[in-house]
């Protein structure tokens, strides 16, 4: 059977509250829940590349996230919520229904693509309706071409809500990040760690993705624990991560650890990448397809939507971008030719 949707009443501690002072990941209650519909889609959202938007862009952004953070801590759409979404179903504040002992657990499994899609849609939405734009994208951290291997400039402007004091210091540009970090920071020119790079995302993209369960993950169903995750989830997903959460917290804050992650603006356009990858895996035919099975497509999630609205959604509305709205603008692939 599909994983189902948490039983928000009985959301309870995440599993960093043992050493993480008054941490609460919990959402707002809400006993009312609605179907997902898809909404219209007329006009398709474009996702930019973070390194190359204009000043506009930039402002309007700005605002959103702005707005955002001001909203009150009683908000289900207010920046701490939706920081916290990450920690509720990813650090075991969630058991799985019908499965007190287990928890709800969105990485490590074919979930962790669907997942983020759903978080990052809801989380755009929201932006979008704080500035009276329903066709604002957000943008993505094109970390996979050379131009866009540093922090994207936009999120380290002290002064600007995407910044995040939380990052490690020695990684700000220009560093390129380095995309199998393994917490030590290697002395390379800038030459070979793009060409590390690149084809760290050949290997990850192309030889270890042939199969859906390469590149989505395994599969996990109701009354499992995660099986194991996707050649991206691995790497570069999740050393990205460390290289860019600060080395001298206590737990790598915010981006290197799950509980925390959410909390800098940059995770999502770290996400938001991932995602694009996801939508570029399906261009590179053979057997690069989706799960068809029930138990993936029934799995249920759920988010408060603009409007707050509590909503249940599923993965199987989620696996075409283009019904959500949204697509990515097109931007080179150089991986595609850096085959070791
Ligand atoms: Cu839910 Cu990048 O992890």
């Amino acid at each position: 059977a599909p994983i189902a949707p948490p039983d928000l009443s009985k959301c309870g501690a995440a599993d960093s509250a043992a050493f993480v002072e008054s941490l609460n990941c919990c959402p707002p209650f809400s006993a009312q829940i609605v179907d997902f519909k898809p909404p219209p889609t007329s006009r398709v959202r474009v996702r930019p590349p973070a390194h190359a938007v204009d000043s506009a862009y930039t402002a309007k952004f700005n605002r959103a996230v702005q707005l955002m953070k001001a909203l009150p801590d009683s908000d289900p759409r207010s920046f701490k919520h939706q920081a916290s979404v990450h920690c509720a179903y990813c650090d075991g504040a969630y058991e799985q229904v019908g499965f007190p002992n287990l928890d709800i657990q969105v990485h490590g499994s074919w979930l962790f693509f669907p997942f983020h899609r759903w978080y990052l849609y809801f989380f755009e939405r929201i932006l979008g309706k704080l500035i009276n734009d329903p066709n604002f994208a957000m943008p993505f951290w094109n970390w996979d071409a050379p131009a866009g291997m540093q922090l994207p400039a936009i999120y380290t402007n002290t002064r600007s809500p995407l910044y995040d004091q939380f990052r490690n210091k020695r990684h700000l540009p220009p560093a390129l990040v380095d995309l199998d970090f393994n917490g030590v920071d290697e002395s390379i020119s800038n030459q070979a760690q793009i060409q590390a790079n690149l084809t760290i995302l050949y290997r990850q993209m192309v030889s270890n993705s042939r199969s859906t369960s390469g590149f989505l993950g395994q599969p996990y169903r109701a009354g499992d624990n995660p099986q194991g995750s996707g050649s991206i989830e691995n790497i570069p997903h999740g050393p990205v991560h460390v290289w860019t959460g600060d080395n001298t917290q206590p737990n790598g804050e915010n981006m290197g650890n799950f509980f925390s992650a959410g909390r800098d603006p940059l995770f999502y356009a770290h996400h938001s990448n991932v995602d694009r990858l996801w939508n570029v895996w399906k261009t590179l035919g053979g057997r690069r397809q989706d799960y068809t099975d029930p138990d993936f497509l029934d799995t249920a999630f759920l988010f408060y939507d603009e409007n707050s609205q509590l909503v249940r959604v599923k993965v199987r509305d989620c696996l075409d971008s283009r019904k959500l709205g949204y697509v990515y603008q097109d931007v080179d692939v150089p991986w595609l030719n850096s085959r070791p």
